[in-house]
């Protein structure tokens, strides 16, 4: 049996690709479980100072596994944790974590690539989440962070009629950061990913969860979270490398601490 999730190193980027072509990469136990894996090593990994989640061409992953889920009860959903258990993996990742999306990105897939820090799309993309369809609802985040990306007026539309997004529509509502060619996206994903561990990975935290803050606190709570980040940062050799380096005309060598 080929695996469910495979994961690459470029350089100080640690890949993870979704790998159930024959299901449109459906996120069972066993990729999720992978992806959790995956993350676990990158995390750990002191060479790596980025991750890229991506599907293949026709689906960065299609929703939850339609056919495991059918026959659950209330009790087995309830006490397996359904979804917490192992797909917010992602969500406490501290590195940048990017979603390159080709395909379709539906229910649970489009839940978990709005997990990832940011989502860069292919012109192919289709996002949505179609669970009104299934007689279900996301169960993933959708109701909570399509509205947050996109607006409540989108999110209604999208979780209430089922209907798909393309990659123009997601870009200009916010969902998506970037729209690249299909047959560039991963090359230009991997090209951020490296620009974004070429930095200090202390800095890039910092920064990462900073924004993540906007989304928990009021304004002025996460401006002090900010300005005291801010401060901290002072306390790094990578500050005073990074400043010494713009001073003498040099390219800064950071060195995560
Ligand atoms: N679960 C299990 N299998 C799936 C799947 C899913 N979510 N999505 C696709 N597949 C399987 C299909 O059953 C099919 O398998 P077989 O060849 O064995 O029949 C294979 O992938 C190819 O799919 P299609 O033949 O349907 O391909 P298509 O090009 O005609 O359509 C599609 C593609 C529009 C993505 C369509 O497959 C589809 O609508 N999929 C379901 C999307 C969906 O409803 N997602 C939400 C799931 S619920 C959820 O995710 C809950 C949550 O919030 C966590």
């Amino acid at each position: 049996m080929s695996q469910a999730v495979l994961t690459e190193i470029h350089g100080k980027v640690g890949l993870i690709r979704i790998n159930r072509p024959e299901a449109m990469n459906a996120l069972n136990d066993a990729v999720v479980d992978g992806i959790a894996a995956a993350v676990d090593a990158f995390e750990a990994d002191e060479n790596i100072g980025c991750i890229v989640l991506t599907g293949n061409d026709k689906a960065f992953a299609a929703g939850a596994d339609i056919g495991v889920m059918k026959d659950f009860d209330y009790m087995q959903a309830y006490r397996t944790d359904f979804i917490t258990r192992n797909w917010e993996r992602i969500k406490t990742a501290r590195k940048p974590v990017i979603a390159a999306v080709a395909g379709f990105a539906l229910g649970g897939g489009c839940e978990m690539a709005m997990m990832c820090d940011m989502i860069y799309a292919a012109d192919s993309a289709k996002f949505g989440q179609p669970e009104i369809k299934l007689g279900t609802l996301p169960g993933a985040g959708g109701t909570q962070r399509l509205p947050r990306a996109v607006g409540k007026a989108k999110a209604m539309d999208l979780c209430l009629t089922g209907r798909f997004m393309d990659a123009a529509e997601a870009e200009q509502s916010g969902l998506v950061a970037r729209v690249i060619p299909a047959d560039r996206l991963l090359d230009e994903t991997l090209k951020a990913a490296q620009t974004i561990a070429g930095y200090s990975l202390p800095v890039a935290m910092m920064i990462k969860e900073s924004i993540n803050r906007a989304y928990e606190s009021s304004l002025n709570e996460g401006l002090l979270f900010e300005r005291r980040v801010f401060h901290a940062s002072f306390g790094l050799e990578d500050q005073k490398e990074g400043m010494a380096a713009f001073v003498e005309k040099r390219k800064p060598a950071f060195r995560n601490r």
